[in-house]
């Protein structure tokens, strides 16, 4: 299996450690056997190489604050697209920044490598929150796979488990915690933080970005929200469709409010059918404290998945993170490798 890197930051590098600490268990496990053809990013450099290129060495370069071109043999000199096409990839990893408004660059690149006859992982939510009818569509005419389970709760595989192992089943409503910033940020100001010290705290450990917006407005959440109702429920919509609330809205006085009252706050994106029509949305409420969502704190992640066969399932893991996130792409690799 020929891959290419499209991204190469912190996920892109999760995905490679692991398939280099993992690749004997993947060969005798799986008869899965790689090489890496290409490494594009915007910042730290491109490679390309069709025999194979040093990945470890890759690797080496960023930690050393590097770029991955300098003093190689490989260095390749053009953007992503023109990489995709040169690549002769059979797999092409899409891991570049989550643009939730437009889905660029990840949708040309997505594109791109569909129709050059490439299988597509990404862990990009842009492009399947606004672009999954058209692209599953060009993968179905491509016999190629468009594979995205770390769009949602990283590597705790929720869209497979709805998708393949709940098969069956009817399910009616879908509801969790799906950004972990803002759980970690609630969680803190229960115990007593105000939210700028909760925020500060959230981006000294790596959760937030720099800028929270995408977080705290409850945007990363909703794209999530969206890929459930496209994915699961079939709906055709964008997530600004959608109606989202994020955190930032509630004061320490209000969660102290709801704990006496047996009640937790959590952001909440839900996704359910009402009559014929999709519904879904994003905004704080109350849980009780029974309820196996409200026990789920700090960065974590959680989904309950209503179903006409087992009643409540709810599946609890990491939402984010390197090697998590790296996780996800190896989850779809081998689903690729398997067919
Ligand atoms: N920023 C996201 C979160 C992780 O805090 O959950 C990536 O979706």
């Amino acid at each position: 299996m020929k891959l290419l890197f499209v991204g190469f930051g912190t996920v892109g590098q999760g995905l490679a450690e692991l398939i280099l600490e993992k690749e004997e268990q993947l060969k005798n496990d799986f008869g899965l056997k790689y090489s890496v053809v290409g490494i594009s990013d915007e910042l730290k450099g491109s490679l390309l190489n069709t025999n194979g290129l040093d990945l470890q060495r890759a690797l080496e370069s960023v930690k050393a604050g590097k770029k991955i071109s300098d003093d190689s043999d490989d260095s390749f000199d053009g953007d992503a697209l023109k990489m995709i096409r040169q690549s002769g990839a059979d797999v092409m990893l899409e891991a570049t920044y989550t643009d939730i408004k437009t889905g660029e660059p990840a949708v040309s690149h997505v594109r791109e490598a569909l129709e050059q006859g490439q299988h597509v992982v990404t862990t990009n939510k842009g492009p399947v929150a606004l672009f999954y009818k058209d692209l599953a569509e060009l993968a179905r005419q491509k016999k190629k796979r468009f594979l995205f389970e770390g769009t949602v709760m990283s590597g705790t595989p929720v869209l497979n488990f709805i998708r393949e192992t709940l098969a069956g089943s009817k399910v009616q409503e879908i509801k969790g915690i799906l950004n972990g910033t803002t759980n970690y940020i609630l969680t803190r100001m229960e115990e007593g933080l105000s939210y700028d010290e909760a925020l500060d705290k959230a981006q000294e450990l790596g959760y937030a970005e720099a800028v929270p917006d995408a977080d705290v407005l409850g945007w990363d959440a909703l794209a999530k929200v969206c890929i459930l109702a496209k994915v699961v429920f079939g709906a055709d919509s964008k997530p600004f469709d959608y109606p989202c609330e994020g955190i930032t809205g509630i004061t320490a006085s209000a969660i102290a409010d709801a704990r006496n009252r047996g009640k937790r706050f959590k952001l909440i994106g839900k996704v359910w059918k009402e009559r014929n029509y999709v519904k879904a949305s994003v905004g704080p409420e109350e849980i009780d404290l029974t309820h196996p969502l409200a026990g789920v704190m700090g960065a974590t992640n959680a989904l309950t998945v209503s179903t006409d066969t087992l009643g409540d399932v709810t599946v609890i893991g990491p939402g984010a993170g390197k090697k998590e996130t790296g996780f996800s792409m190896l989850i779809d690799l081998i689903t690729i490798g398997n067919k």
